[in-house]
């Protein structure tokens, strides 16, 4: 069976609304698939239950279909490039502008299961171990809009399948400990990150302004008007002289001109400039 349409433009207008993903026409059949199992929760099959969401829409069950269309694939140091540029480009260009790092703080922005946060944590860990002199005060704040991948990502807890995806054996054995059919990230890393739902169409969380923000894979799903919002919220909140890390199919060229573009290795990364000393 394929949705109405007038059931697709429901659901689409909603999630728009609510967080900017963008379904165009075509994506039907994915939005029938994701409601499927709320649908059954119900006892109902979707068209049922979105005729009487369309009726009545309660807030839970908004906030349920929104999730429900969220992509949340993520894995290890994905594209592993921006995970060199942060060691090779963005601290040492930091230590340099401030003659000492003393304090470090990078938002993920859109972390999803926290893969990414917590790769962070372990390069950063690395990183400084090797570094004469203090280590500087780190924070890294990961937020999404998707109170189900928080939960998960807060667990700090992973299937052999997930960590199959992109973590060498090394991290593995340094960085976790096995749990049942599960391995445990440890506390080390985990407090290192501190997790918060955000929606990227709200003000940017408290707590910055960052040096560096990671905004990987999530402005893909948004039209031009709202990457070029949410781009220059970031602006706002990364120091003069901070850095922005997009997805590898994500630019800011020819969306938000104000930022400069640095080529490292075989990755761009985004320099905020504006009021760089
Ligand atoms: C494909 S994942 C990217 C995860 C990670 N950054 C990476 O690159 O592996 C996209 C994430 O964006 C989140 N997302 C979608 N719309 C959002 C919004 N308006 N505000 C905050 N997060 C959003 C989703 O919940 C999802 O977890």
């Amino acid at each position: 069976m394929t949705l109405t349409q007038e059931s697709f433009s429901f659901v689409a207008t909603l999630v728009r609304q609510k967080s900017a993903i963008n379904l165009a026409p075509g994506k039907e059949y994915l939005v029938e698939s994701r409601l499927t199992p709320i649908a059954r929760s119900h006892g109902k099959t979707v068209e049922q239950y979105l005729a009487e969401q369309r009726a009545r829409l309660s807030h839970t069950e908004a906030e349920r279909i929104v999730e429900a269309l969220t992509t949340n694939e993520t894995s290890w140091f994905r594209d592993s490039q921006p995970f060199v540029a942060l060691t090779d480009h963005i601290l040492p260009e930091l230590k340099q502008q401030r003659g000492l790092l003393a304090t470090l703080k990078v938002w993920s922005a859109a972390c999803s299961t926290g893969q990414e946060p917590y790769s962070i944590g372990m390069v950063l860990t690395d990183y400084f171990a090797s570094q004469p002199g203090p280590r500087p005060v780190t924070e890294i704040i990961a937020t999404d809009l998707s109170q189900e991948v928080l939960e998960r990502a807060q667990k700090g807890r992973y299937s052999q399948l997930e960590v199959n995806r992109g973590l060498p054996a090394t991290h593995l054995v340094r960085h976790f400990e096995r749990s049942g059919t599960e391995w445990a990230l440890n506390q080390a890393i985990r407090q290192m990150v501190r997790f918060q739902r955000h929606n990227l169409l709200d003000s940017p969380p408290a707590g910055g302004p960052y040096d560096v923000v990671f905004l990987r894979n999530v402005l893909i799903y948004f039209d031009v008007q709202v990457k070029r919002e949410v781009l220059a919220k970031i602006r706002k909140v990364l120091k003069p002289g901070g850095f922005l890390i997009l997805g590898a199919a994500e630019t800011t060229v020819g969306v938000d001109d104000a930022w400069t573009r640095v080529q490292v290795g075989r990755s761009s990364i985004y320099q905020n400039t504006v009021g760089k000393k």
